[in-house]
């Protein structure tokens, strides 16, 4: 059983580009009221039937912009997708205190300071959907992209709890987890100031790898459809994962400890 999304007042962050342009796009063709947020509205490419904000998620004066903006217009926010995000890579040594709080203030700060802007009105309307979209580096490890590994698994215990503390008010949060999908993620992504040569090799490869299974990766309209199916169900499941991501969800619950943790670094060549 599905629920409609017909009208319903939608907030998708981070719709410039890539799993949050097709998500956007997608509520607005099956008549949800999209408002789609980007950082820098004049660069924005439009969305057909979709209204662009302003909002830079690490910043809580532009989140309260945004959200005021938004209720004189439509009323308060129903559905919620909290997408916006971009990956830091480099061993974790490499990563200095600044460049991981950066990571956390976008990948989980900012999830967390949209949610809280929109739950007021949530819970007095006694409705709401709020999708978080994790990673399979959600629940996996990463080597060379730990910081942002460790960002995701934050949205997955944060959005756990959420989903216990909230749902007596008609509210429930979501997790999606895409595997690699081909968007701009590369592009946008940073790295460390610090080199540390005996990780040189290895990083080198092992972010190749990566970046070469982004370019090759799942279609994003995948997302959207996960994304879509946790925000209509009638009974929604905790955790969607998306494409190859359904397998390893799988693999990460059932295969023993010892025998994942060969088979993890055989797969990246650890040495
Ligand atoms: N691609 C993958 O393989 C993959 C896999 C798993 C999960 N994901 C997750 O999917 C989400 C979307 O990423 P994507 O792959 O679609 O990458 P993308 O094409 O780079 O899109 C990222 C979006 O996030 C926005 N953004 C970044 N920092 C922001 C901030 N501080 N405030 C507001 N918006 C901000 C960007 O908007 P601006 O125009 O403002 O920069 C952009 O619209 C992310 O959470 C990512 O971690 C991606």
């Amino acid at each position: 059983m599905h629920m409609a999304l017909k009208n319903k007042i939608t907030l998708v962050t981070g719709v410039s580009s890539g799993i949050g342009r097709e998500i956007a796009q997608l509520l607005a063709e099956r008549g949800a009221r999209v408002f789609g947020t980007v950082r820098d509205p004049k660069s924005a490419k439009p969305i057909h039937g979709v209204e662009i904000v302003r909002m830079d998620v690490t910043d809580d004066a532009s989140v309260s912009d945004a959200i005021e903006a938004i209720l004189p217009k439509a009323g308060p926010v129903q559905v919620l997708v909290n997408n916006a995000g971009y990956a830091v890579t480099g061993a974790l040594e490499e990563t200095s205190i600044e460049e991981a709080r950066q990571q956390f203030e976008t990948n989980f700060f900012g999830v967390l300071r949209v949610t809280n802007a929109i739950l007021p009105g949530m819970r007095k309307q006694g409705f709401g959907r709020i999708v978080n979209i994790s990673s399979v580096l959600g629940f996996l490890p990463a080597p060379y992209c730990g910081i942002y590994a460790a960002s995701k698994h934050a949205v997955e215990g944060y959005t756990e709890t959420l989903d216990h503390e909230v749902r007596r008010f008609g509210v429930r949060a979501l997790l999606v987890e895409p595997a690699y999908t081909r968007t701009k993620l590369n592009g946008n992504t940073k790295t460390p100031k610090t080199n540390i040569a005996a990780y040189a090799e290895e990083r080198k490869r092992v972010t190749e790898m990566a970046q070469q299974n982004i370019e090759r990766g799942d279609d994003p309209r995948m997302v959207a459809d996960a994304a879509y199916e946790a925000l209509t169900a009638k009974s929604p499941k905790l955790r969607y994962p998306v494409g190859k991501g359904v397998a390893l969800s799988r693999m990460r619950r059932f295969v023993p400890a010892g025998m994942f943790d060969k088979s993890f670094r055989k797969q990246f060549q650890l040495d």
